[in-house]
């Protein structure tokens, strides 16, 4: 994808991470719906944020056949059913994954419960499951405030990326690196079984001190 050409993007959620990416895709020139469960609800719930960035709303299966790239960005345990009625309207497309497997469960001591093990990831459960989507996941590992151009001490962070198609990835890291940060490649989808993690290391000082103003940055040593 050339992002110049500022192709048409749906995202599946109207959270907090929908909003940030929206934002931020809205301020690089791309047409963007936003989509929740019900169209009239995401439309109700987003009338004031679409009237003043541009997005449009509608329903999943609106945003999937609008967007050239989709992002999913709903809870992840609603991940797996969010995709199936929308499968086939995504076949062949980049979906880029940014949620976690987060359990409804408060966190431990700060440490958010994951329903997936060490040896398993959400990323790589939805592209077992929806083998014709281009699963790339990406935008997990920072809070949705920082996703936009952030200004970060250490100059851009890294955004760690993992999926099985390359020339998904090379389109998800030319849009990490519009929205200021320096793509991480981390291999096939099973990287995000490491990627996701970082989503609780990243939480922890926030429930722990309340501290939610951080990002990673991997550094060369020497
Ligand atoms: N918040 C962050 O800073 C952040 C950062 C990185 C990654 N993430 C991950 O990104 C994803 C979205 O996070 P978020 O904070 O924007 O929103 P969220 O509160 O985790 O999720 C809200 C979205 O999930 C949708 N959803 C679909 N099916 C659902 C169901 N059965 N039950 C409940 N909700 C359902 C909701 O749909 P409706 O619109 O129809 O209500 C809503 O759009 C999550 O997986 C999260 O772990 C979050």
């Amino acid at each position: 994808m050339n992002t110049t050409t500022r192709s048409p993007i749906g995202i599946l959620g109207t959270g907090s991470v929908a909003e940030s990416l929206a934002r931020g895709l809205r301020a690089l020139g791309h047409p963007v719906m936003v989509a929740g469960r019900d169209a009239q609800a995401a439309a109700a719930k987003l009338q004031a944020f679409s009237a003043e960035t541009g997005v449009m709303t509608g329903d999943y299966a609106q945003a999937a056949a609008f967007g050239a790239i989709v992002f999913l960005a709903v809870k992840g345990v609603a991940a797996e059913a969010t995709l199936a009625p929308v499968a086939g309207a995504l076949a062949g497309k980049v979906v880029v994954d940014a949620t976690n497997p987060i359990e409804d469960a408060p966190p431990e001591h700060g440490v958010l419960r994951f329903f997936t093990g060490p040896n398993d990831s959400l990323g790589e459960r939805l592209q077992r499951a929806f083998p014709a989507l281009r699963v790339v996941k990406a935008f997990n590992t920072v809070g949705a405030a920082l996703y936009f151009r952030p200004a970060l001490a250490g100059g851009a962070g890294s955004m760690f990326i993992a999926g099985n198609d390359e020339t998904a990835k090379q389109d998800v890291a030319a849009l990490i690196r519009d929205f200021g940060w320096e793509p991480y490649d981390c291999g096939l989808i099973e990287g995000a079984r490491v990627t996701e993690p970082l989503c609780q290391l990243w939480c922890l000082p926030g429930f722990l001190r309340n501290d939610w103003a951080h990002a990673f940055k991997v550094v060369a040593a020497g």
